[in-house]
């Protein structure tokens, strides 16, 4: 990418954060060529009836649910082989490929005023969206920026100024807030029928209940036996060890691994009682014309 299309967003000392791209007005998050991905997709994307969408704010658990996905469309519980980044639609994803016997599984964290126009209008198609609390998901997104070796998106700003300077701040992120994302897209999708929002927290608290949710709305038709299977092979252990055989960690310092602790509750390690209450009052604002949302997450942002 030409490095004269990132804008670099600095805090209030004036020291770097990191760069943002801009695109038709929105800020995105500078992963290579994905302005020119996005100018084809604008004019037109080859959608099928069959299209699964997997919509995910960064570190919500986007490759948890993708397997979870990718074994359910297979009706195996083996383990997806292929690079996750090549099914990621502002990265390597190639809209000729199929991926999946013929169904293709996208997923994406592009927010919805970026999204391409032909995927957002495919009524046939099926949009599964991940969300996880945004405490726990500071947590490990403070643990992904500070060890991505990219120069644009690479943070060195330490956890007290991240959490009270830039993860809330619409400003000095270089995508939209979470709370900005996740707004958005539930006002537009939550009525919609081929939409299904999954909650981080419930599919680790009852993966098998959450799992046969997906599968009753993805209508592939998996019995018990498959389900249990699966259930087992995604467990956070069993999945992590796995893939950590296979990662490809080429923009992240050594040491680094998607998979790092998976587990909810997670936060307390991070925030101190301060930090946690000016949180509480950024998110209680944020969500506070969306109560069924709000709803979803209180306990789990309890101290
Ligand atoms: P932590 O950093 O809190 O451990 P993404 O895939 O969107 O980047 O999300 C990464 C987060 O999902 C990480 O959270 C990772 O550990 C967690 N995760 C990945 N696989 C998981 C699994 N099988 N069970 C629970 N959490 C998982």
């Amino acid at each position: 990418m030409d490095t004269s299309d990132l804008t670099p967003l600095f805090d209030a000392e004036g020291k770097f954060i990191w760069s943002t791209l801009d695109y038709n007005g929105h800020k995105i998050y500078p992963f290579p060529n994905i302005k020119n991905k996005l100018d084809s997709y604008m004019k037109s994307f080859p959608i099928l009836d069959d299209d699964i969408y997997l919509l995910t704010y960064s570190k919500s658990g986007t490759h948890w649910l993708f397997e979870i996905m990718m074994m359910l469309t297979r009706g195996s519980a083996d383990y997806w082989k292929e690079k996750n980044g090549h099914s990621m639609l502002e990265f390597w994803f190639d809209p000729k490929a199929k991926q999946n016997g013929g169904q293709r599984v996208m997923m994406t964290h592009l927010q919805l005023g970026v999204m391409p126009p032909d995927i957002l209008n495919n009524s046939s198609g099926k949009f599964i969206q991940i969300h996880r609390n945004p405490a726990d998901l500071a947590a490990s997104f403070y643990n992904h920026f500070t060890n991505i070796t990219d120069l644009a998106g690479h943070l060195t700003h330490d956890w007290s100024s991240f959490i009270t300077e830039i993860f809330c701040d619409r400003d000095k992120m270089n995508h939209p807030t979470w709370w900005d994302y996740t707004s958005e897209w539930w006002i537009e999708f939550i009525d919609k029928p081929n939409y299904l929002p999954v909650f981080y927290e419930e599919l680790k608290e009852n993966p098998l209940k959450v799992i046969g949710e997906i599968a009753e709305f993805l209508k592939v038709g998996a019995d018990n036996k498959l389900i249990e299977e699966i259930a087992d092979q995604v467990s956070f252990d069993r999945m992590s060890k796995e893939k950590k055989k296979h990662e490809n960690l080429k923009f992240f310092s050594k040491g680094f691994s998607f998979y790092r602790k998976g587990v909810v509750g997670d936060w307390k390690t991070h925030f101190t009682k301060e930090q946690h209450e000016q949180f509480m009052k950024h998110h209680n604002q944020e969500l506070r014309n969306i109560p069924e949302l709000h709803q979803r997450f209180i306990k789990y942002l309890q101290p």
